[in-house]
């Protein structure tokens, strides 16, 4: 197996592995944005790229958010992101997931890997196979795991109805939402919030998945295309990332979005857009954390009522980034990445020093593309 490591200059912090192993189809990188908190944890992605520097380049931002939802969600762990490039046609998922698991152990516990996009809970156990620092597999008896989806969808629920709130001064009953995507996640909040009392409109493209809704809850159905722009007081995105982008941001009729899918802001920039058009922007990775912090009490050994204790806490500090956002007149998505990087910094060796802050913000310059063969 031909294994390489590198750094540098680019917008990340500490590695950039890149794994490579044609025999078993492996090709792609390894990004582990922060060890300061606990290990590097994120998922494996496999997915379709032309270029090598478009796969690095997606593997160092998600690494990122990963590191900031890590430490905004108070877990003992840093940020990292496996991304592979899928194979094309039909592929050998042994030999490519022993190779994979293989390049994590090489790392000594420095990375933790669980699904992601492309990845499923077979393919983690064939990782598993080989490195013990995998997770997102079945729960043990008296742990967690499992599926993360449950826990992710009553955070989003908990963080909407706090911040429902907070914008509206009501609760969540005759309030009406509009959920774009209903898989496992879009598909548990609408329950949630039926059962709360709010109406909901609905869309996905699987027709069968808002069929079902539409019978069991009465929902509204909607196209895809209209979603984001329904004539409805809360959106929340739970299929696709950058649906907030200049096309739909000055369309959109909610006063408050909320929701789980990931990397919601087509840009940063549109943070800004959204706070511009009075639009409430709750960040994606604050409110969906209870995935992650599902999978991390597998990881950890922890309990259920643990993972409950995680969760049940997103809704206070989504509350604190409006309030610091409303105070600062800044972006909610800008609040939460530095409220994220101030964690980091003030766990980091020298922690209360301006060089600690900064290093957290912005790595340090490291030299250019360093190619070194791996030992051990
Ligand atoms: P899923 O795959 O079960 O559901 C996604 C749904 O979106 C599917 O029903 C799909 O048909 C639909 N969809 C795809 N394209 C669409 C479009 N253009 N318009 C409307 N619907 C569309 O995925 P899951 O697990 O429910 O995750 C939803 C989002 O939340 C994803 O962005 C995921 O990255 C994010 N997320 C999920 C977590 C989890 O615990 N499952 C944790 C944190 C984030």
């Amino acid at each position: 197996m031909t294994y390489m490591t590198f750094e540098n200059g680019a917008d990340f912090q500490e590695e950039l592995v890149v794994i490579d192993d044609p025999a078993a189809g492996l090709s792609g990188v390894i990004a582990i944005h922060s060890t300061t908190l606990g290990p590097a944890a994120g998922g494996c992605r496999v997915w379709h790229y032309d270029g090598t520097a478009d796969l690095a380049r997606d593997a160092v931002r998600l690494a990122r958010g990963m590191s900031y939802k890590n430490a905004l969600a108070g877990l003992p762990l840093g940020g990292g992101k496996a991304v592979l490039r899928r194979p094309p046609g039909e592929f050998d998922r042994v030999a490519l997931f022993h190779a994979f698991g293989e390049a994590v152990a090489r790392l000594n516990g420095r990375y933790v890997t669980a699904e992601d996009v492309g990845t499923s809970v077979a393919d983690m156990k064939l990782v598993r196979e080989r490195t013990r620092h995998a997770a997102g597999l079945d729960a043990l008896p008296g742990r967690a795991g499992g599926d993360p989806s449950p826990w992710t969808a009553l955070g989003v629920f908990e963080a909407m109805q706090a911040a429902v709130g907070m914008r509206f001064g009501r609760g969540l009953r005759g309030m009406t939402v509009a959920v774009q995507g209903v898989g496992n996640v879009g598909a548990a909040l609408c329950r949630l919030l039926h059962a709360e009392g709010a109406r909901l409109i609905v869309a996905d493209t699987d027709a069968r998945r808002v069929a079902r809704l539409v019978e069991e809850l009465g929902a509204e159905s909607c196209g895809v295309d209209e979603i984001a722009v329904a004539p409805a007081q809360v959106f929340a995105p739970c299929a696709l990332g950058g649906v907030l982008n200049d096309r739909t941001i000055p369309l959109l009729q909610a006063k408050l979005i909320c929701g789980a899918a990931n990397n919601q802001l087509a840009t940063d920039e549109d943070g800004a857009a959204l706070m511009r058009r009075g639009i409430t922007y709750a960040p994606d990775y604050v409110v969906n954390a209870g995935g992650i912090i599902n999978v991390s009490a597998e990881y950890l050994g922890e309990t259920g009522e643990q993972v409950r204790t995680r969760v049940g806490l997103i809704a206070a500090r989504l509350i604190s980034v409006l309030r610091e956002a409303e105070d600062s007149g800044s972006p909610t998505n800008r609040v939460a990445d530095a409220l994220a990087a101030r964690i980091i910094a003030d766990a980091l060796p020298g922690a209360g020093t301006s060089a600690a802050a900064a290093r957290a913000v912005a790595p340090p310059v490291r030299p250019p593309l360093v190619f070194a063969p791996a030992t051990g």
